[in-house]
C-alpha cells in the first residue's frame, strides 16, 4: 500500500479507538454503569486511539481546504463565546499600534478575520499584507475583503518561505503560530521586517502541564498544531509581555513583541 494509504489507515483506525473510547467513558458516566472496566477500557482506547492519530498527522494545507467552506460560521463559537475576554486583549495592543498608513502583515490571515477586526474596530491603518498557506482559505479572504484599500492577500508557507521584505510598523498574527514547528523562527524573522518602534502582536495556542494538556496536544498534533511553549515565547528577542488565558481547548496567549531590544530592568 501507499504511504499515503498507509497514513489514511492508521488516521482511521485511531479516530475509531479514540471515539469507541470516548463513546465507553461518556456512555459509563450517562447510564451510571457499576464497575469501572469499561471506563478504564475506555481511556486505554482513547489513548491508543490518540498515539495511532499522532503517528499520522493531518497537514495544515489539506485541514484548511476541508475548514475553509465552514470557517466562517464556526469562528464565532471560539472568537465571541470561548475566547472572548482573550482576543479583547489582543485588540488593545493593536488599536494602540495603529495610525493612519501604518503598513501591517498578518501572518497565517486565513479568511481575513484580523483584517475584519481592524474594521469592526475603525482601527486606521496604511497597507495590509494578509500571508497563508491555504489557497481556500486565501480565496474565501479575497472574496470577503479584496475590496478594501490598499490591501492584499499572498499565498506564503511560513515553515519554508522568506516573509514579505516590509518595513511594517505592525506585524500581528492569530490562531497561526501554534501550526508551527519553530514558532520562534518565524517571529524572529518577522521582527526583523519592523521598522524601529513598530511591534509584534501575537495569539496563539499554549502547551500546557495540567493532566489534560497530554491529551490536547495529540490532539492538535493530529490537526498539525505542535502548539507553541510558553518558556519559549517568554526568550524571543525583543519580548515585552506575555499574557495567559486558560481556555476550554489548549490555554491562549497575547504577546507583545518590540523592534528594539528589551532594556533590561525597565
Ligand atoms: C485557525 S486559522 C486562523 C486564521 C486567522 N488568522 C483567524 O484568526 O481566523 C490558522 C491559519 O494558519 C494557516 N497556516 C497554518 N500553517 C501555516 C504555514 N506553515 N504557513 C502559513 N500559514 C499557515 C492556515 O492555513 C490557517 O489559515
Amino acid at each position: 500500500m501507499s504511504r499515503s494509504g498507509d497514513r489514511r489507515l492508521v488516521r482511521l483506525a485511531g479516530g475509531i479507538f479514540l471515539a469507541d473510547g470516548l463513546l465507553r467513558i461518556a456512555g459509563r458516566a450517562a447510564f451510571r454503569a457499576k464497575g469501572t472496566r469499561n471506563q478504564w477500557l475506555g481511556a486505554a482506547e482513547s489513548a491508543l486511539g490518540l498515539v495511532l492519530l499522532d503517528r499520522a498527522p493531518v497537514e495544515p494545507e489539506s485541514l484548511y481546504r476541508v475548514v475553509a467552506p465552514v470557517y466562517d460560521r464556526l469562528s464565532p463559537i471560539w472568537r465571541d463565546w470561548l475566547y472572548r475576554d482573550a482576543l479583547r486583549a489582543f485588540d488593545a495592543p493593536i488599536v494602540s499600534a495603529l495610525r493612519p498608513g501604518a503598513d501591517v502583515l498578518d501572518l497565517g490571515c486565513g479568511t481575513g478575520a484580523v483584517l475584519e477586526r481592524f474594521l469592526a474596530l475603525n482601527a486606521p491603518f496604511g497597507t495590509y499584507t494578509g500571508v497563508d498557506l491555504s489557497p481556500a482559505m486565501l480565496a474565501r479572504a479575497w472574496a470577503k475583503l479584496g475590496h478594501v484599500p490598499s490591501t492584499r492577500f499572498e499565498r506564503l508557507d511560513l515553515r519554508t518561505e522568506r516573509l514579505p521584505d516590509g518595513p511594517f510598523d505592525l506585524v500581528v498574527s492569530a490562531w497561526a503560530l501554534e501550526h508551527l514547528s519553530k514558532p520562534g523562527a518565524v517571529v524572529a524573522a518577522a521582527r526583523a521586517r519592523l521598522r524601529p518602534g513598530g511591534r509584534l502582536v501575537l495569539f496563539f495556542e499554549l502547551d500546557g502541564h495540567s493532566v489534560r494538556a497530554w491529551p490536547l496536544r495529540r490532539l492538535w498534533r493530529l490537526f498539525g498544531a505542535p502548539l507553541v511553549r510558553e518558556p519559549e515565547a517568554r526568550t524571543w528577542p525583543g519580548f515585552v509581555s506575555l499574557r495567559r488565558f486558560p481556555g476550554v481547548g489548549p490555554d491562549v496567549a497575547v504577546a507583545t513583541i518590540a523592534a528594539e531590544p528589551a532594556v533590561a530592568g525597565a
